[in-house]
């Protein structure tokens, strides 16, 4: 595993090789301050210099403090071919492919695994129920540790879920839902308690909100959560501000992981920089305690060890960024302050209407269907913005067919069309031209249009009232 401490360096991503050497550094530094025995500090330092070469031959670049790597080397051919290739840091996300990100070299350069047929079936198997969409169709196509969860659970022990949502604003759209809906799906199946964190101390720390909006805009998104249709006496949400001045235990759990990560190791991470406030810097001790059973005393009895799992996207499209280094990070302390290392599944990015190659953004009202459209604003985004894989004429279209593989329309139906053979019919009439682009958007819109109105519908119904009832800590319908 690629965050165990001993693995080879060579299958270590550039980012994870900075993050070495970074700790390396501070170890020697420790070593020299504490005039430690001269062999030792000799130790520390070719492994140091050995760790600098690595950098070297792997990004193509000298090693400089603070400065994490920004382009990454090919690992298909060992070329460097920036514009070809996908750039993933803790912030940015780009391709230059309109397919989109290579999810095969992401895993690989992630560490992470595949997640495979063999591991679809086995949660088949250990659930009784039919695979989701979103794993039949590789939308949650990567797992830390998966296989330790279904371990667990076929030996009749429990574990929980965590996921959360940055509320940045109130505009949500479809691909906000997609780890929520994925969520739901195995809070059922498995039938465990569910964590929601809303990081309002977050969007305050990060955007120019006050923290009295940052609050109303997670008892806002929670409206949106909760029509998803969790069941309240399985799930918990929270906002920041509100549960760690309540709770002991999460405020615990978040000094156990401040105390063991350095400021070296969170600049090589996060990319943060001298300038940054010291919010943002201790904020990821606070994403990370959530992984740990202790910060919810009221659902877990007071018990330290119960396994957790993250679902997550591993860009947040909108925002850009990814999620993994936040858990990467906790899953290295998590031994360190005796808890189980959190698993993890990704889900592939949710591409903008323009393309994939775009990024999504709150505040273009066309790059994405918001979960407030109106039925005929869907119908006119779709047939005005979303990117076509057809041919520029009727007749090439007939001739050549169209492209699944960059169109947006049929993506985003592999996302929401839950019938496998239609899409498969669509996919092969679409490919061979004698379906035309209108067609398809057509599809599109009706399939979206009356999942957008019912989720609406439901969000209608839920009252403030019932989001207190989701954020009030208490025990959940769970024995532990
Ligand atoms: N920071 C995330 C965001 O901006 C929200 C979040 C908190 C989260 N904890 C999480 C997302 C756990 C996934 C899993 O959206």
């Amino acid at each position: 595993m690629a965050d165990s401490p001993n693995c080879d360096l060579k299958s270590l991503s550039p980012l994870q090789l900075f993050e070495r050497v970074t700790e390396q550094g501070e170890k020697v530094r420790a070593l020299k301050a504490g005039k430690a025995p001269k062999d030792e500090i000799d130790t520390a330092v070719r492994m140091l210099l050995s760790l600098k070469q690595s950098y070297k031959t792997t990004t193509g670049q000298d090693y400089q403090a603070g400065l994490p790597p920004k382009d990454l080397v090919s690992i298909n051919n060992g070329t460097t071919k920036e514009e070809d290739e996908d750039f993933v840091d803790p912030w940015t996300v780009q391709t230059s492919n309109a397919k989109g990100v290579d999810y095969d070299k992401l895993i690989v350069r992630f560490g992470s695994s595949k997640i495979d047929t063999d591991l679809i079936n086995r949660i088949e198997r250990a659930t009784g129920q039919k695979p989701h969409r979103f794993l039949r169709r590789g939308i949650f196509f990567s797992h830390r540790d998966m296989d330790q969860i279904l371990d667990a659970y076929e030996n009749k022990k429990s574990f929980y879920l965590y996921t959360g949502r940055g509320p940045s604003s109130q505009a949500l759209h479809v691909g906000h839902l997609i780890p929520f809906i994925f969520t739901k799906w195995l809070q059922e199946v498995f039938d465990v308690p569910l964590v929601i964190q809303l990081t309002d101390d977050e969007k305050y720390l990060w955007k120019d909100l006050t923290t009295e909006k940052a609050y109303e805009y997670a008892r806002e998104n929670a409206k949106d959560i909760i029509a998803c249709g969790f069941d309240v006496n399985k799930t918990f949400m929270f906002s920041d501000l509100d549960y760690l001045g309540t709770s002991t235990g999460f405020y615990k759990n978040i000094v156990k992981v401040q105390k063991h990560v350095t400021f070296n190791q969170v600049k090589g991470i996060f990319g943060f920089t001298d300038s940054d406030c010291i919010g943002k810097i201790s904020f990821p001790a606070i994403q990370a305690a959530p992984s740990f059973s202790s910060s919810f005393p009221q659902i877990f009895n007071g018990k330290e060890n119960i396994q957790c799992l993250i679902p997550c996207a591993i860009d947040q499209a909108r925002k850009s960024y990814y999620l993994d280094p936040y858990f990467r990070m906790t899953r290295d302390v998590a031994p360190r302050i005796g808890q189980p290392k959190p698993a993890l599944l990704h889900s592939v990015f949710f591409p903008a209407l323009q393309g994939a190659q775009t990024k999504m953004s709150a505040s273009d009202p066309n790059s994405s269907i918001f979960l407030t459209d109106t039925p005929k604003q869907i119908k006119t985004k779709i047939n005005k913005h979303a990117f076509s894989g057809g041919r520029d004429t009727i007749e090439e279209h007939r001739k050549y067919g169209g492209n699944c593989d960059v169109d947006v329309s049929f993506m985003y139906l592999t996302f929401f069309l839950e019938d496998d053979d239609r899409l498969e019919q669509l996919k092969q009439a679409y490919t061979s031209g004698e379906l035309l682009t209108g067609e398809l958007k057509k599809v599109l819109i009706e399939t979206l249009q009356p999942l957008i109105a019912a989720h609406q519908e439901r969000r209608k119904q839920v009252t403030d009232e019932m989001v207190t009832q989701f954020m009030t800590p208490r025990k959940l319908a769970f024995e532990f």
